[in-house]
């Protein structure tokens, strides 16, 4: 175990105050405080579409965009559109509750998610759910996905090509799922989702996507290589936090 961080302190506030209050009372000193990332060992859990901007269709000549979450996971499941099939051990679907007000939307899979077949069980997954936690959320009450379905090889960042190739199924999600906030996490979901370049300048700044709210902030990959960003982060969050009535009082 390393030093705790800003979000074990909120989490830990949160724990000795549970039922009393819906707010995380956290000291200044605490926000200005930044620690190096708790190291665990992530725990062992769970688990022929031609889907394209051109041809989002099933063989069963299902559009996706006419699918349910059943529909498109098992589509996913069988998804050989690019390259990433070949060396994935699982695809990586989504975890969480599929009536979510808030959804997280990742970059892919690590070797963590592609053994266990679900997003963000790695480190960086560890960092985010202790993210949500103190965002005053269960991981279980929110849906976690991401723009690729299967693992980058040694964990490089998606190709234009094979992220094309699979964000329909990722936008019938959202419509599916329908949440009321979208927070990205990091470059790649903010240049897929929105088009746009410059997570440094964008994080914390609310967008709209289909109607839907849309909070880019700092990847949780990115946050535990340099643990002052955590502040930034946090900034981000609490901003979706006031949308759902979770305030932060200093
Ligand atoms: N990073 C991501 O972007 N997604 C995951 O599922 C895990 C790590």
């Amino acid at each position: 175990m390393g030093k705790p961080d800003i979000f074990d302190e909120i989490i830990g506030y949160l724990k000795e105050e549970s039922g009393r209050v819906k707010y995380a009372n956290v000291s200044e000193c605490i926000l200005n405080d930044f620690f190096s990332d708790v190291e665990k060992k992530p725990g062992k859990s769970a688990a022929q579409a031609k889907p394209s901007p051109s041809t989002p269709f099933h063989p069963s000549g299902r559009k996706v965009s006419e699918m349910d979450l059943d529909e498109l996971r098992a589509t996913v499941n069988n998804c050989t559109l690019c390259r990433l099939h070949e060396s994935r051990t699982n695809t990586v679907f989504s975890d969480g509750d599929f009536k979510a007000k808030l959804m997280f939307i990742g970059e892919g899979p690590g070797r963590d998610e592609d053994e266990q077949g679900l997003p963000f069980v790695g480190r960086a997954g560890q960092l985010l759910t202790r993210m949500i936690n103190a965002m005053q959320f269960e991981r279980r009450e929110v849906y976690i996905a991401n723009i690729v379905k299967c693992r980058p090889p040694d964990n490089r960042n998606p190709e234009q090509d094979e992220a094309e190739l699979c964000i329909p199924y990722l936008k019938r999600q959202i419509e599916l799922v329908n949440p009321e906030v979208i927070v990205l996490l990091g470059a790649v979901p903010l240049r897929y989702i929105l088009g746009k370049v410059g997570i440094t300048k964008l994080h914390g700044v609310w967008h709209e996507y289909n109607g839907i709210k849309v909070m880019p902030t700092l990847h949780p990959a990115y946050l535990l290589r340099n643990p002052p960003a955590k502040k930034d982060a946090w900034e981000d969050l609490q901003k979706v936090m006031k949308v759902f009535g979770k305030v932060h009082k200093k």
